[in-house]
């Protein structure tokens, strides 16, 4: 045989053995798809099996409730869905129940969940995203968001960036749901705080006691209305520079998010549905930041500064006469 100019690994995949058939793509309805070990359930969201579940489909439940009241109609019956911070799954599970595999999208910072993701869930596109947008996302190209317990951990750069970019990426009309620490995150801090003093030694405890170096400036902080956030990383690629702690003030988001184009719906509470608030927020009409072309025209700022150019100096000698 003559000498082969391809590549030892080249020639070991043309090797490979073949498959019996192509891979099908997960319909939950017909396949249950695999858990991964119990300590990774954990990990992800503090909870396992039936009380992961549990909560996973409470937040579905309500937030295709909200879609109908809300937006353009349940998650059934819009196009594209995404679970932002999908972790092991649970959530995009859940949609799955509602929503075609093609339609599902799954973007996480951690490649595991992904491979995961894709090895247990066939046929849904997830991703693997870097801390900070953008995505691959086309404009307008999702119709409905959900991220849980991913904002209630990002820093003020990390979570006003990713509500710029759910404003490019969301369709007008469309919907977003996520969750977010509020007050009663501190009553909770000064909780494990009391309880570490009185020689309470639960790691979880010991770990809250010690969010924030200066509880009382964080909760005045958070009561002027600015995002309170405290670095601890979660461990591997989720480092503390954008991942810890963090409590959003109901006047954060309504900026930030309002900015970005969204408008505040719906706010539950933290401990009504779950131990953070749900915030459910519709995408305007009108893209976020848009200015009216005729405003940042040349034309029309020579016209407006030829008009007000007069007015300006009237004022101006009206103030001095004053003086
Ligand atoms: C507490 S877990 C919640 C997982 C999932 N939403 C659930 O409730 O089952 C937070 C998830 O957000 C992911 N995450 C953290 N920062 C992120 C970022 N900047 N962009 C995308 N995902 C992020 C983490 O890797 C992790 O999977």
């Amino acid at each position: 045989m003559a000498e082969s100019s391809f590549s030892e690994q080249v020639i070991a995949f043309a090797r490979a053995k073949a498959m019996e058939a192509l891979p099908t793509v997960i319909d939950v309805r017909v396949d249950t798809p695999a858990n991964p070990p119990e300590q990774i359930q954990l990990k992800f969201v503090g909870l396992s099996y039936e009380d992961a579940y549990a909560e996973a489909e409470t937040f579905v439940k309500v937030t295709d409730e909200f879609a109908v009241k809300h937006g353009k109609g349940d998650f059934a019956s819009l196009g594209r869905v995404l679970d932002f911070g999908s972790g092991w799954g649970r959530i995009t599970r859940t949609l799955l129940t509602k929503v075609p595999a093609q339609q599902v999208h799954a973007l996480d910072v951690d490649d595991q969940m992904t491979a995961l993701l894709n090895l247990t869930l066939p046929g849904i596109n997830a991703l693997t995203v870097s801390p900070e947008p953008p995505t691959v996302l086309g404009e307008a190209a999702i119709d409905a968001a959900l991220a849980f317990s991913v904002f209630s951990h990002l820093s003020a750069t990390a979570h006003e960036a990713w509500a710029a970019e759910f404003g490019r990426i969301i369709a007008p009309g469309g919907v977003v749901a996520i969750t977010v620490l509020d007050a009663a995150f501190f009553a909770q801090i000064a909780g494990s705080q009391a309880a570490v003093a009185a020689g309470d030694t639960n790691n979880f405890a010991a770990l809250l006691a010690s969010t924030f170096d200066d509880l009382p400036a964080a909760e005045a902080g958070f009561q002027r209305g600015e995002l309170q956030y405290a670095s601890s990383g979660g461990g591997e690629m989720r480092t503390g520079d954008y991942y810890g702690w963090a409590a959003a003030p109901h006047q954060y988001v309504k900026r930030v998010w309002g900015a970005a184009g969204f408008r505040i719906v719906e706010w539950v509470p933290s401990g009504v549905l779950f131990p953070q608030a749900l915030v459910f927020m519709v995408r305007g009409a009108a893209g976020p930041h848009r200015v009216p072309r005729w405003a940042t025209s040349p034309v029309t700022r020579n016209v407006v500064s030829r008009r007000l150019r007069p007015l300006a100096g009237r004022v101006k000698r009206a103030l001095q006469k004053h003086r």
